[in-house]
């Protein structure tokens, strides 16, 4: 990594990113979140498809964030979920996370999806503080969800009420 390189705008994934996501990936979850990785292969079906919305971030050629989560379809259409989202540790606290974030609800709004969900490890502070900065609430509490010792939390995001919690967009209400 060039260290005088900037890191690009958050832009759009596309197949071609699949190789660098993968590797990513690598480097992104470590730990019990290790086992929950892409593999190249379910990037490349992700990224394939329309209903996927992902974004990444870049410096000096090299992909330093994504974001990942897929639009249901037939009556489930009005929902989406936030799969994955990673920063690379040395670009962590630089609201790279948070601009992701925006990018990917945005999107989401823009396809007229009323919902946004996911699940975080109860464990992960800096994850679920980047999701109630974006309107997200806890809706349930799943069992063993990630490793026989860690639990998921099950997030939920009300698009139609729910703002930007980036600065400049401003923190929505914080509920729950
Ligand atoms: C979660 C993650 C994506 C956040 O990315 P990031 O770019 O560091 O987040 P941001 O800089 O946008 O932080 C946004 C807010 O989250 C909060 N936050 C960030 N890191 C935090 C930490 N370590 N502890 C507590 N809060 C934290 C900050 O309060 C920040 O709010 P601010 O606007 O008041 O500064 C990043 O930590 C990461 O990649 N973690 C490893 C992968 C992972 O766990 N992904 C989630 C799986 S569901």
């Amino acid at each position: 990594m060039a260290a005088s390189s900037r890191t690009t705008g958050v832009r759009p994934a596309t197949l071609a990113d699949a190789v660098s996501l993968t590797r990513f990936e690598q480097r992104a979850f470590t730990g019990y979140y290790a086992a929950h990785r892409f593999s190249e292969a379910q990037f490349r079906y992700y990224l394939a498809r329309p209903t996927t919305i992902a974004h990444v971030v870049e410096r000096g050629g090299t992909i330093v964030a994504y974001a990942l989560g897929a639009q249901q379809t037939a009556s489930r259409r009005h929902l989406v979920r936030l799969h994955s989202i990673a920063v690379d540790a040395a670009e962590r606290d630089r609201h790279l996370g948070s601009r992701l974030l925006d990018a990917f609800l945005t999107e989401a709004r823009r396809r007229r999806c009323r919902r946004a969900y996911l699940e975080v490890a109860a464990d992960n502070s800096p994850a679920r503080a980047v999701f109630t900065h974006h309107g997200f609430v806890m809706t349930a509490r799943l069992h063993a969800f990630y490793s026989r010792s860690v639990d998921g939390l099950r997030m939920r995001c009300d698009l139609m009420r729910a703002h930007s919690g980036s600065k400049r967009g401003g923190r929505p209400p914080q509920r729950g």
